[in-house]
């Protein structure tokens, strides 16, 4: 793991991407690529993506009576009209405990090489049971919740109907699946810097066109690649100036608590930009309430870096046009309770 980030970083150094500047979107494209929603059935593992999953996720991602205090849905924290997140810094959960962390978006997460801020989850699915059941943010239990979907016949219906086969269709486990497949569906393709990549050079201007050169042939495209402008692969937050205390708090020490390796402490995964321009605060501590800052940020602890106030502004212009069209979610209809569905406890 550690070996990987020094390979990677010895990458960036050793062939800036400025070696092939030349064409401004034929560099862009070997380092990008669009949103493009119909790869995405190909980035879900063991979960084949069905409408009545989908709508049925769907539900259970606004349902609150998913967490002890019925609540608390996952919209809570990933509100899909603030780019997927909530006000920050750290997300408020269960009994106004704050957690640690800053919400991630859901938006275009199926595209994330692994979830999380330290990658701990390997994939959507595996990501949802884990909000349902931390105490500082759900805080239920697997039974709990599945008492709770049984309770109500709407549910029954809509988990027989999206899981046919199966002997016991109302599960945790499948309840997780559903939420995947719902949330593989919150993509956002055609942002401007999309229709640049696909070929229309008038979808940038000038600026952003200067950022955009920029964030490659500084080093920031070594890091933030793909699809996703990021969300794969783990670097040092602090590659050549260790942040602010506030920025990076000690003890957050990030993916070594998954790898169990002090060689990746502080270490997380690089963060997908996609949007990135409607969820301020960012980092992992939410503390940094401006683009402009992140990126003055950035510059001096991964590129050990002081920008010019005209270079960070391009950079900035050119993180504004990662905007796509946001999904067109309704606000869903829950099925209703019964006498046995469980009370919410504070
Ligand atoms: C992380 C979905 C509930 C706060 C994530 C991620 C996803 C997600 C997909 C990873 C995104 C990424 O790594 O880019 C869900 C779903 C929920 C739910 C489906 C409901 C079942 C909540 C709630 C809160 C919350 C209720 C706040 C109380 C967070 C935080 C993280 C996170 C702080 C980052 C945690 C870390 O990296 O350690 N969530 N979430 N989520 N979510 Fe949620
Ligand atoms: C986070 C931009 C260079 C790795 C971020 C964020 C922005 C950003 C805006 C915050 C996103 C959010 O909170 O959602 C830039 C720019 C760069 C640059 C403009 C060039 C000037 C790099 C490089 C690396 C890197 C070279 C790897 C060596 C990361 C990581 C995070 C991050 C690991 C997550 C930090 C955390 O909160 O724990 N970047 N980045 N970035 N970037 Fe960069």
């Amino acid at each position: 793991m550690s070996r990987s980030w020094i390979a990677s970083l010895s990458a960036i150094i050793l062939f800036p991407l400025s070696a092939s500047a030349g064409d401004l979107r034929q560099d862009a494209a070997a380092v990008f690529q669009p949103i493009d929603p119909a790869a995405v059935a190909k980035q879900v593992k063991n979960n084949e993506i069905t409408p009545a999953k989908v709508e049925l996720g769907h539900k259970l991602f606004f349902d609150p009576r998913l967490s002890k205090s019925q609540l608390i849905s996952c919209a809570t924290c990933h509100n899909l009209s603030t780019g997927g997140v909530d006000a920050g810094p750290t997300s408020v959960g269960h009994a106004w405990q704050k957690g640690p962390r800053r919400a991630p978006s859901v938006l275009n997460s199926v595209f994330n090489g692994a979830q999380f801020w330290d990658g701990r989850a390997e994939d959507l699915k595996a990501q949802a049971k884990g909000p349902v059941q931390a105490g500082v943010e759900m805080a239920n239990t697997p039974a709990a919740v599945e008492a709770t979907l049984k309770s109500i016949p709407g549910y029954v219906g809509e988990f027989q109907k999206a899981f046919p086969g199966d002997v016991a269709p109302v599960s945790f486990d499948n309840m997780a699946k559903a939420i995947e497949a719902f949330e593989s569906t919150l993509v956002t393709p055609n942002s401007r810097f999309d229709k640049f990549l696909k070929g229309d050079a008038t979808a940038l201007n000038d600026q952003e066109k200067k950022g955009l050169r920029l964030f490659m042939d500084k080093g920031c495209a070594g890091c933030h690649s793909g699809a996703n402008v990021g969300g794969s692969g783990y670097f040092p937050f602090g590659v050549s100036e260790k942040p602010d205390e506030e920025i990076r708090p000690a003890a957050d020490k990030g993916r070594s608590a998954v790898t169990k390796s002090s060689a990746d402490d502080y270490a997380f995964r690089v963060a997908p930009l996609r949007n990135v321009a409607l969820r301020a605060p960012y980092f992992h501590s939410g503390k940094v309430w401006t683009l402009e800052e992140a990126v003055t940020v950035m510059a001096k602890t991964q590129l050990g870096e002081t920008l010019p106030a005209e270079d960070t502004a391009a950079i900035v212009a050119f993180l504004n046009t990662l905007t796509g069209d946001q999904p067109k979610v309704d606000y869903p209809v829950l099925p209703a309770r019964t006498k046995d569905t469980p009370h919410p406890q504070y």
